[in-house]
């Protein structure tokens, strides 16, 4: 990674493809691997909130959630310092940075070992189901990365709540991770879509994590369903719909934090194995949307929205 070249790990959450963010070529090779459409801000992972911290201007709130919620599944969207070192490419250009420090031990180690921020966007090809296996990261990126340091399986499973302090009121801004319950036990009312400010920068911000089609199986998905019809799989949440010869059960005893952990391994296996059998369409069992029910929920409809 120092060399400048790319190398996927496992965080708890999914993986991510990894550069050193203080080098520009290196952000670019990103954006080139996954094939972004546009430059859009990366996250930067860091091994501690000091170092975190010292790239963003960090309030009250932001040192009460990162004591609160780091190491873990939150990135906060904060002021950059004049004095940060990351390339204005792996941050779009914005005068905000997206910071976090990840809870999964190798990812520590290597961030540790690499003594840099580390720009990681999620390592699967633009618009495509983020991976939570080494497999997964191979089966979009293999050819175009150095390497995957292989940690087994995500326990998280789903990516990072995005957590925008830079507008005076916080916002999230993609539900994920840490439910938004858990950060409003914290600190109070947080609000849920665009920042004025975000909107703003729209232009360079139609970052994946916001565009409306994304995390898109190839078999078109069908929510909110009831049944399934014979020529469709069936992502079941608790008892199987009636009618499923393909299925892939998120949690059986209707637990959110397996449904998530489990979402994105159940989406590429319907895909594939209802593609090789000739099925037209996934249908999806309703999810409560509370807790990591939201994040389910925002990806299930990105996964569904029209391509
Ligand atoms: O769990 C995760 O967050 C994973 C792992 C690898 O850490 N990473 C990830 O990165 O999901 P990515 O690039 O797929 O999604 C990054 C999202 C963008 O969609 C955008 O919403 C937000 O982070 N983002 C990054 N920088 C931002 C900024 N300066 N302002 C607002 N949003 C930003
Ligand atoms: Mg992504």
């Amino acid at each position: 990674m120092l060399a400048g070249e790319l190398v996927a790990f496992g965080t708890e959450t999914v993986y991510g493809l990894g550069a050193d963010a203080t080098n520009g070529r290196a952000a670019a090779d990103v954006f080139e691997a996954k094939g972004r459409p546009h430059f859009n801000p990366l996250i930067c992972h860091y091994p501690d909130p000091e170092s975190a911290f010292r790239d963003v201007e960090a309030g009250e709130l932001a040192r009460r959630l990162a004591m609160r919620f780091w190491p873990g599944p939150l990135t906060l969207v904060l002021p950059r310092r004049v004095t940060c070192g990351v390339a204005l490419l792996a941050g779009a250009g914005l005068d905000t940075l997206a910071v976090r420090v990840p809870a999964h031990p190798a990812a520590l180690a290597l961030l540790r070992a690499v003594g840099r921020p580390v720009a990681a966007p999620s390592a699967n090809r633009s618009g495509q189901v983020s991976p939570t296996s080494a497999e997964h990261v191979l089966d979009g990126l293999a050819g175009r990365i150095a390497a995957v340091l292989d940690s087994g399986p995500c326990p998280v499973g789903i990516e990072s709540t995005v957590l925008d302090l830079s507008a005076g009121q916080p916002f999230v801004l993609r539900p994920g991770g840490v439910p938004q319950e858990a950060l409003e036990a914290e600190i109070g009312r947080v609000h849920r879509g665009i920042t004025p400010s975000a909107a703003e920068t729209t232009r360079t911000l139609r970052s994946p994590g916001l565009l409306v089609s994304h995390y898109a199986p190839r078999l078109p998905v069908r929510l909110e369903a009831d049944s399934v019809a014979a020529d469709e799989a069936c992502l079941a949440f608790g008892p199987p719909l009636p009618g499923s010869s393909l299925l892939f059960q998120l949690s059986a005893r209707e637990d959110l934090a397996e449904a998530a952990s489990r979402l994105f391994e159940g989406l590429r296996w319907l895909d594939r194995e209802g593609l090789a059998r000739g099925l037209r369409g996934i249908a999806v069992s309703p999810v409560p949307s509370i807790g990591l029910g939201l994040a389910v929920n925002d990806r299930l409809q990105r996964a569904a929205a029209p391509r």
